[in-house]
């Protein structure tokens, strides 16, 4: 039997009943986009942040784009964003018009390196854009005070870190505005596109609903040139139940997690994941680097075990932006990643056995 890397049928199969009713009452009820059961899920979803505010949107990179407006960056600014993310993030900034900007992360934890963002500060910077990827938060602290000393918000990339902490505070909680993605693989994954943006501060969030709402608060009166981009109601029903069992969920994650640094042999040419001190991980992927990754890789495949890679090229040196004319050699510790990381399956459907079954195929290919 195959092992997948996430298995959102089996996540279905456990909460059937109670979804498939609840689908049919939503779409009986004629309310299809916005609605009660939005804005039962902004609240629902605001409070697990335990932000002020919550707001629905149609998926991760349009959360991320809106918050980026809304915190004031425009075309031609300078926006920060990780050399190990999803090309997501730069894309959100580059649809404004901004420029997304490059650091590398630190090389332990591969997240966003505060001293390198520190150094890439310029006149035009005018966000930085964490990532907490994998489910670490990134260290907001340090972040926040450069943040702070020059004058920048920032927004937080949180696709992959529902539910995580950090010295006790939430994903989504630390930024200006946070965003996230609630694709279905993520740890709270819809059915379809969805995504989510928190934020404390009642202007910002105005003006993120004015936004993804074609600039109107009042049916064709349009304050701004805005854009659709919102959640719908079936989504926004099913999330509100599957938010109750994140916790349960992560706390599986948290398990398969501990199995594998205890099974896995560790050594020169296999590093385990470390969670960054204070950090409470999400686990959303259990990522190791291995030197041979693609031979690894394709002998996991050969015993039907799903592996992936994230990401197997920092977004700059993608076709996409050649035209920002960066080179090997920018972010040198994101670019070594990029060539050995390799995402084992973890999602809380995982069972020891299939995760026995990893572990002997990925020693194997290890020492073979
Ligand atoms: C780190 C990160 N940022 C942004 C996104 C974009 O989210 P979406 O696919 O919902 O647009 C994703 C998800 O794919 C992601 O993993």
């Amino acid at each position: 039997m195959r092992i997948p890397l996430v298995d959102v049928a089996a996540q279905h199969a456990e909460l059937a009943p109670e979804l498939e009713p609840l689908i049919l009452d939503v779409i009986r009820s004629g309310h299809l986009v916005g609605g009660p059961h939005v804005a039962a899920f902004e609240r629902a979803y605001a409070d697990f942040v335990g932000t002020a505010h919550g707001l629905g949107v149609a998926n991760g990179t349009d959360a991320i784009e809106i918050a980026l407006r809304a915190v004031g960056v425009e075309a031609g600014d300078e926006v920060l964003v990780p050399g190990n993310t999803f090309i997501a993030t730069a894309e959100a900034a580059s649809r404004i018009g901004a420029r997304p900007v490059p650091v590398d992360v630190d090389p332990v934890h591969l997240l966003i390196d505060p001293d390198a963002v520190a150094a890439a500060v310029t006149p035009r910077t005018s966000a930085i854009v964490p990532v907490h990827l994998y489910g670490q938060v990134a260290p907001m602290e340090q972040l926040t005070t450069i943040a702070a000393a020059h004058g920048l918000p920032i927004v937080e990339d949180a696709a992959q870190a529902q539910g995580a902490r950090r010295n006790g505070r939430s994903a989504g909680a630390w930024g200006l505005a946070a965003a996230t993605s609630l694709y279905p693989g993520k740890n709270l994954g819809a059915y379809g596109d969805a995504g989510a943006i928190t934020t404390d501060d009642a202007e910002v969030d105005a003006r993120m609903r004015l936004a993804a709402n074609h600039g109107s608060r009042e049916k064709y009166v349009h304050e701004v040139v805005g854009m659709n981009s919102r959640l719908d109601a079936v989504q926004a029903a099913m999330l509100t139940v599957k938010l109750r069992h994140l916790p349960a969920w992560n706390a599986r994650r948290r398990e398969i997690a501990e199995r594998y640094d205890r099974l896995i042999e560790g050594g020169e040419h296999l590093q385990l994941p470390k969670t960054m001190a204070g950090n409470e991980d999400a686990w959303h992927l259990y990522v190791i680097r291995v030197d041979d990754r693609e031979g690894v890789r394709a002998a996991l495949g050969r015993a039907d075990i799903e592996a992936g890679v994230h990401y197997p090229q920092p977004w700059y040196l993608s076709p996409a932006y050649e035209h920002l004319g960066y080179r090997a050699g920018t972010c040198p510790v994101a670019e070594d990643a990029a060539a050995r990381i390799l995402s084992l399956p973890i999602h809380p459907h995982l069972d020891q056995a299939q995760q026995e079954r990893v572990v002997d195929a990925l020693h194997q290919a290890v020492n073979s």
